[in-house]
């Protein structure tokens, strides 16, 4: 038996515009995407010589087929012609869920680097992101990381220079969204606030930390905010901290939030827990 083991980072969508509807019901996306340090950690045995297991110690996690990260499994091995002899995956949670930070994603992601890795890597990082498509539309982004421009579904992704380095927190309001019920409701709204995603790249090639906090907008976050006031609740107490922005990341419902130093971002984490218990601060990576 071989174990490989691996960090499925989340994700974080510092812009997020909606260009249009497409003929195959998907929408045509563009968004800045940055990965963030904070990550489940996932575990794989292969040649078990039993049938395939999945285990997570989080109980609204499905532990079988339905898992992104068994149908990346079963998706590789099928494309690469592996015969695995037993696979069991172990996902230990960190990542928020219905969170709009990609926690399913990265997990099918990692699978996709972790077997790509073990099997000497047969398909490029490019082919691997192409793979990562049909298992979900953040996947591509999570097979790459970094700061990544990504168009269409989510597939086309054109790498920018990295974010500077600064303190990101984040805070999980108690509900989550579904993310095609959000989609749906966004084929209704008139007047869309769009994000400038010229100005984005124009201030992350400068590294402008400040810049980059200016141009920080989801598409999503007006029409999520109308409904649900933990939202602005979470932000307006950011601000309070001194936050440089803070917004809803991809069809939420997490609000992160660009913290001016380590000090400001613990004491509104702390008071951010009084009322919401998921809260974390990271990093980009
Ligand atoms: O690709 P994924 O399964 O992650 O997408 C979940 C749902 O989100 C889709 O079924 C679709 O309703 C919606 N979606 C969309 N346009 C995208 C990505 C997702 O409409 N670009």
């Amino acid at each position: 038996m071989v174990t490989l083991k691996e960090r499925a980072y989340a994700k974080l969508n510092l812009t997020l515009d909606i260009l249009g509807k497409r003929p195959d019901g998907y929408h045509e996306l563009e968004s800045v995407m940055q990965t963030v340090s904070l990550y489940d950690l996932l575990e794989m045995d292969l040649h078990t010589g039993k049938d395939w297991v999945l285990c997570c110690d989080r109980e609204d996690i499905p532990c079988d087929s339905r898992n992104l990260a068994w149908k990346a499994a079963e998706l590789y091995c099928r494309t690469a012609g592996k015969d695995p002899e037993g696979i069991t995956i172990r996902v230990e949670k960190h990542i928020p869920s219905g969170a709009g930070m990609g926690g399913g994603s990265a997990d099918a992601a990692a699978v996709l680097r972790m077997l790509n890795r073990y099997y000497g890597e047969p398909f490029s990082r490019e082919e691997l992101a192409d793979l990562g498509a049909k298992v979900g539309s953040d996947v591509p982004f999570c097979v790459l990381g970094g700061t990544v421009m990504c168009r269409g579904r989510g597939e086309i992704l054109r790498p920018l220079a990295s974010m500077p380095k600064c303190v990101i927190l984040g805070c999980k309001p108690e509900f989550s969204l579904s993310t095609p019920v959000l989609f749906r409701k966004m084929d209704q709204e008139q007047n869309l606030a769009h994000p400038d995603n010229r100005a984005m790249e124009r201030a992350i090639a400068a590294g402008d930390l400040q810049a980059i906090a200016r141009e920080i907008n989801n598409v999503f976050d007006p029409v999520v905010s109308r409904e649900y006031p933990q939202i602005n609740h979470i932000k307006s107490l950011c601000s309070r901290f001194g936050a440089l922005a803070a917004q809803m990341t991809g069809s939420g419902s997490v609000v992160f939030a660009i913290m001016p130093d380590e000090t400001a971002a613990r004491q509104a984490a702390q008071e951010l827990k009084q009322t919401y218990p998921q809260v974390f601060i990271g990093e980009p990576v």
